[in-house]
């Protein structure tokens, strides 16, 4: 599925006893979920990602607190700010991603459309930039 990057609002359930927030495959989020993974206790100042994926799609929510992602598909750089458990960032495969400014506590959920494998990963930038001019 070729989607573009962009934040997905999800379903948000009120409750005086507390919210509640749903994601479900191929309904909130265009893709099949392979693997989750979650970011947490990232020191002040530091800096994840720096690579992009060749298949792997992803999906990330700040479930707590807040940082941002950087995502640059080789034309030009967005940055997303993530602060709340209710929405979310798609990114699609062959994108650029950096996530910088968490919050102290902050939480960050990742989920894959892809199992994990090494060899998904372009980490070298001057790589990724050759794989998208190829492609143009
Ligand atoms: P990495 O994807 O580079 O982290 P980030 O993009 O957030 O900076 O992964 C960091 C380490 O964790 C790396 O050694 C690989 C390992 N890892 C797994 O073993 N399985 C996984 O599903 C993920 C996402 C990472």
């Amino acid at each position: 599925m070729k989607e573009k990057q962009t934040i997905i609002q999800l379903p948000k359930f009120l409750d005086a006893r507390g919210n509640l927030s749903v994601i479900e495959e191929f309904k909130d989020i265009p893709f099949q979920i392979q693997r989750s993974h979650w970011i947490y206790d990232v020191p002040g100042g530091e800096v994840r990602g720096g690579h992009a994926y060749k298949k792997t799609e992803e999906f990330i929510v700040a479930l707590s607190g807040s940082f941002d992602v950087i995502l640059d598909d080789g034309k030009e750089c967005k940055t997303f700010l993530l602060n709340r458990s209710y929405y979310g960032l798609y990114v699609p495969a062959g994108v650029w991603r950096e996530m910088e400014n968490f919050s102290t506590n902050s939480l960050a959920l990742v989920l894959s459309s892809t199992k994990y494998d090494a060899n998904d990963y372009i980490r070298d930038y001057e790589e990724f930039k050759a794989l998208k001019n190829e492609k143009e």
